[in-house]
């Protein structure tokens, strides 16, 4: 399974690619604005940056138009800032139609705001290089968004969509993992629940007395010299 991050913010790109199990960046209209970035030539120079950061990775930066041809403008411009650029549409009747034309086109994309299987079908039939399932907000309305990507992976699989799973909208560390076991291709998650795989109160215990032991053993050395 790939790791993408789920930000816009430089210091936290940086922090996921130098433990170096990163693959890529995602990024969304209100991440950007989280971080500042003002008016159409900050964000072409903030993704074009963040492109040089992750050197080689996909970069989903998206689109903010609704309407087929201006979706493709807009695609045709983010596609040219860097070859790491993956066009992030949203799962609506124009987006469906801009998906198929970067696919004949060859310009690469990702599905985003999709929340059922049937939205995720569309979006293989057009093309889209990732589709995009939002699991968090799907747990944040009851429903289970684990399952979806359960439903999605079996379905593909039956089909053979060549189109990966990418699942978006990650609150925990147990998100990822249950991600991977459902199938997921790719997970994109903030920083906090990737550094939270990290973590194990038994590694830190186990540690801290391996470490003591070999202190004691050291000491008793110089001891006997
Ligand atoms: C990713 O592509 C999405 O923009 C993102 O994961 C949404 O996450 P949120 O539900 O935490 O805003």
């Amino acid at each position: 399974m790939k790791f993408f991050i789920d930000t816009a913010n430089l210091a936290q790109i940086k922090e996921a690619h130098d433990l170096g199990i990163l693959d890529g960046v995602t990024t969304n209209p209100s991440l950007m604005a989280k971080e500042g970035i003002k008016g159409d030539d900050a964000v072409m120079k903030h993704y074009l940056t963040i492109c040089e950061l992750v050197d080689g990775g996909d970069v989903s930066a998206e689109v903010l138009s609704t309407n087929v041809d201006e979706i493709i403008e807009e695609g045709k411009k983010l596609a040219a800032i860097h070859p790491s650029i993956v066009v992030k549409v949203p799962m609506i009747k124009d987006g469906v139609k801009a998906l198929k034309w970067f696919s004949d086109n060859g310009i690469k994309t990702n599905c985003t705001l999709v929340f059922s299987a049937g939205q995720a079908i569309l979006a293989a039939k057009a093309g889209a290089n990732y589709v995009s399932p939002f699991i968090g907000r799907i747990d944040d309305s009851n429903w289970d968004g684990v399952e979806l990507i359960k439903q999605i992976a079996q379905i593909y699989k039956i089909q053979g969509y060549k189109t990966e799973i990418l699942a978006a909208s990650i609150r925990s560390p147990l998100h990822i993992v249950k991600c991977a076991e459902a199938g997921s291709d790719v997970v994109t998650s903030p920083l906090e629940p990737i550094l939270g795989l990290l973590k194990h109160p038994l590694t830190d215990i186990g540690l801290a007395k391996f470490l003591e032991d070999a202190k004691k053993m050291r000491a008793e050395l110089a001891g006997a010299k």
